[in-house]
């Protein structure tokens, strides 16, 4: 076998590695690291190209509608397994599968996370009957032409407690303004800042067991971003995708694994938790929401 010192295959004369050895791309250029590749290999982030920014686009568009169809009908005395029916069907109908149906380990069982009340994320659509006084977040997560769309809302049931719709709003205002302060150049940290430090003045807690993430081509890409007040120096550059989905509690923030279904999290002292989710882009100028659902 020939060494990259060794004299090159050619008849040259010279080493190996300074005439025909194979080079990077990079190298080819003269050294030069494209910011994509360096995301890549730094973070495992995936800067997106037009072409793919516009299966994005698609897909979570179709997973708003979804989301907001499947919000429509989420009344009391319907049960969470048949919100995920109507979804499937939803789905089918619009040439898209669900990305969570058999997800993950154990394989995750339904097509749509249902999360009632103290449950924080995960929840699985069962026989339980919707009723007065509940908030549920429903999430969807279709993949359309190979592409990822992910988002969520929360739904609430006629009287709801004060302690509820305090984490209700205070999970929407998170995720607002963390979404207002997005674009190049801006560290991923400042998602986290954004939101613990409304979310405390509120007199909630941020889950920090669970992360926003990546997005699109993949169901869960680099990077993990974090909703709770972190130091990830990543700035932020056009082409990014990733999803904000702050889960904030009206008590601590702990979040308990049902040790059965091992995917349902609840909050450790059993108080109120809500969850709201988008998919951003980052652009030239700043950011743009492309999931299309408002509250
Ligand atoms: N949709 C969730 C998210 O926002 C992930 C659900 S994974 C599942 O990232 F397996 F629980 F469905
Ligand atoms: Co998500
Ligand atoms: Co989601």
């Amino acid at each position: 076998m020939i060494g990259r010192n060794d004299p090159c295959w050619c008849g040259s004369g010279v080493k190996w590695k300074k005439c025909h050895f194979p080079k990077l791309e990079h190298e080819k250029r003269g050294g030069v690291i494209s910011i994509k590749e360096q995301y890549f290999n730094k973070y495992h982030i995936i800067i997106k190209d037009e072409k793919q920014i516009e299966g994005i686009r698609e897909a979570s568009k179709l997973a708003s509608q979804i989301l907001d169809a499947i919000c429509a009908i989420a009344k009391e005395g319907i049960t969470t397994q048949e919100l995920d029916d109507f979804a499937s069907r939803l789905y089918k109908d619009a040439g898209s599968v669900p990305a969570t149906l058999n997800y993950g380990y154990p394989p995750f069982p339904k097509t749509i996370c249902t999360s009632l009340n103290e449950v924080i994320c995960h929840g699985i659509p069962d026989s339980t009957k919707l009723k007065d006084g509940d908030i549920l977040n429903i999430d969807v997560t279709p993949i359309l032409h190979g592409y990822y769309g992910d988002c969520s809302r929360m739904v609430t049931l006629g009287k709801v407690s004060a302690e509820r719709q305090l984490v209700v709003d205070v999970s929407y205002e998170c995720l607002m303004r963390s979404i207002a302060v997005l674009k190049p150049g801006v560290p991923v940290s400042a998602i986290g800042e954004a939101i613990e430090s409304h979310a405390t003045a509120r007199g909630c807690s941020v889950v920090n067991q669970f992360v926003a993430h990546g997005v699109g081509i993949e169901f869960h890409e680099g990077p993990q971003i974090p909703h709770y007040r972190n130091t990830l120096n990543i700035p932020l550059v056009p082409g990014m995708t990733f999803t904000i989905e702050p889960m904030i509690n009206a008590g601590v923030r702990e979040a308990v694994i049902d040790p059965k279904d091992k995917w349902t999290a609840r909050t450790r002292d059993g108080r109120a938790s809500a969850q709201w989710e988008h998919t951003i882009l980052i652009t030239d100028a700043g950011h743009e929401v492309l999931t299309t659902w408002k509250r």
